[in-house]
């Protein structure tokens, strides 16, 4: 599969809205998406096969990154989307300067805790019954980056 990596525009939203509810029990409208995508600092990358397969989203907060949601179509996921969507973000961050980009993630999903570690992201504590429906505890995991690499 041939996948470009770029940065999110207006018009992938109506894509990732589906794939927010393919996804995720409490899915992202067309509007909060629209309205992350506007907010000073975002960063947010599509990858494109060419229609929209998966996304990553990250806010800026002076040298911080949080990062908001990852996402990849069920029929396209262990295609190394995801690996590649969090390279090209730490790329991104690392010539923004950040000093770290650091998220939550339910404890029980496995699949996007192996995916964090294998990028390099550590365990840096939990966040007790951080999320709802269901109720359960946030692991905090975070990527220190290297201040040296940008612009
Ligand atoms: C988590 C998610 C984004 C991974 O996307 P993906 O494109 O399939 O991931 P990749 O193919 O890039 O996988 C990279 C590595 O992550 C790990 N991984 C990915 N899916 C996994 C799974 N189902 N089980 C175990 N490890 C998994 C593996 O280490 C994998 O490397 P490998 O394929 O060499 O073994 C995808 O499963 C998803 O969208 N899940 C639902 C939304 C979600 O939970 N997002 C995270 C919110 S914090």
């Amino acid at each position: 599969m041939k996948i470009k990596i770029a940065k999110m525009q207006p018009e992938h939203i109506p894509a990732l809205a589906v794939i927010e509810q393919q996804c995720f029990h409490t899915p992202w409208s067309e509007n909060a998406l629209a309205a992350e995508l506007e907010e000073d600092g975002s960063l947010f990358l599509v990858a494109e096969g060419p229609e929209p397969l998966g996304y990553v989203g990250c806010k800026t907060v002076l040298d911080e990154g949080y990062i908001t949601n990852v996402a990849v179509r069920p029929d396209a996921r262990r295609h190394g989307i995801a690996r590649r969507l969090l390279q090209e973000l730490q790329k991104a961050a690392e010539k923004q300067g950040l000093s770290f980009i650091t998220l939550e993630v339910r404890v029980s999903n496995v699949a996007a805790i192996a995916l964090y570690e294998k990028a390099g992201y550590i365990s840096v504590g939990t966040r007790k019954a951080f999320y709802h429906d269901p109720k359960e505890d946030a692991m905090l995991m975070t990527l220190f980056l290297d201040k040296e690499s940008a612009d």
